[in-house]
């Protein structure tokens, strides 16, 4: 009676790594539990984790390395992978919720967010926009019920919702990653997408679009121009190392809010809990209470099934 936050699956989107073909399911090393799916076995996900409960699915791709070039230009494949993933799960589990990221980091081979100015370092701030616009377009015509812009390029939510409404796809929504900071807990999911391995390094630095994490007035700004500009989710990330930007933002607007449990966080309680010096079952838990009761409606969390099932019992 006088608990105060409770956790249930329909707290939960699951981020799921899909790759080309139908062959055995890839183990990510970073990320113990964590497969790169082919269609039929993310079909297949979709369904046990509908049937669990959880509503909602974020779609990353993983492309071969040939397919990438310093432009990104498979992301406006209209035949891409990710748009035949949405497809898929749309037609064998169409009550499920489809997001999908919306960034050129898994599509090129410097692994940043967007395509570079003329003396590479730096990302083109605009000219990203318009290649991100037009694939959200292409995105909402696959049928996603939100688009999820994570490259966190300036103005980037206002162009895109035009484009959406110019082209037909009003009701299609926009979870913005609003306050995603430059952050070195996304270290397994590079590994997941092969960005970092693209890039030929292991620490890319995103430092001239991803937020400070020293700043928490700064993501307060970014957020308040995500919303200003048409987001109808506002989202954190990284989750527990930002619970209090979480907090800022759950006071400031009346959107839904997200925060996104990211891969180091996943990693580091399975390292400690591999070495015996946690426990993983109730450390995952806590987390995610933690990151609900700081105020996120919703938790992007790599746990989503675990948690789903656990919560069931
Ligand atoms: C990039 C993107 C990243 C994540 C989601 N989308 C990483 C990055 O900014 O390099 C990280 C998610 C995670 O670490 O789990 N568009």
């Amino acid at each position: 009676m006088t608990e105060e936050t409770l956790l249930t699956p329909a707290d939960f989107i699951a981020p799921l790594f899909v790759v080309e073909g139908d062959g055995a399911p890839e183990p990510i090393g970073s990320m113990p539990g964590v497969s790169r799916l082919g269609l039929r076995d993310l079909v297949e996900e979709c369904r046990e984790l509908a049937a669990l409960g959880v509503p909602a699915v974020a779609l990353f791709p993983k492309l071969a390395d040939g397919l990438k070039d310093d432009r990104g230009s498979r992301a406006l494949d209209p035949d891409g992978l990710v748009l035949r993933a949405v497809r898929a799960i749309k037609d064998s589990v169409p009550q499920m919720v489809v997001m999908t990221d919306i960034a050129l980091d898994p599509y090129t081979t410097h692994g940043h967010d967007g395509v570079l100015n003329a003396a590479q370092d730096d990302v083109a701030n605009d000219e990203t926009v318009e290649i991100l616009a037009k694939m959200a377009v292409l995105h909402a015509r696959a049928g996603v019920d939100f688009v999820a812009p994570s490259d966190m390029m300036d103005g980037r939510i206002g162009a895109i919702r035009k484009a959406l409404d110019g082209h037909g796809c009003s009701a299609t929504a926009i979870m913005a990653y609003s306050a995603k900071f430059a952050s070195a807990y996304y270290g397994p999911f590079r590994d997941a997408v092969g960005s970092a391995k693209a890039a030929g390094t292991h620490s890319l630095d995103k430092r001239t679009y991803q937020l400070n994490p020293a700043n928490r007035r700064e993501a307060l700004i970014e957020a308040a121009l995500d919303e200003a500009e048409g987001a109808d989710v506002l989202m954190v990330k990284p989750a527990g190392a930002y619970l209090d930007i979480i907090r800022d933002l759950r006071e400031r607007t009346q959107r839904p809010l997200a925060a996104y449990q990211v891969s180091g966080e996943y990693a580091q309680l399975h390292a400690a809990a591999e070495r015996g010096w946690l426990d993983l079952v109730k450390t995952r838990r806590e987390s995610l209470l933690a990151i609900k009761r700081a105020g996120a409606d919703m938790i992007l969390t790599y746990f989503a099934k675990e948690m789903a099932a656990e919560l069931a019992l």
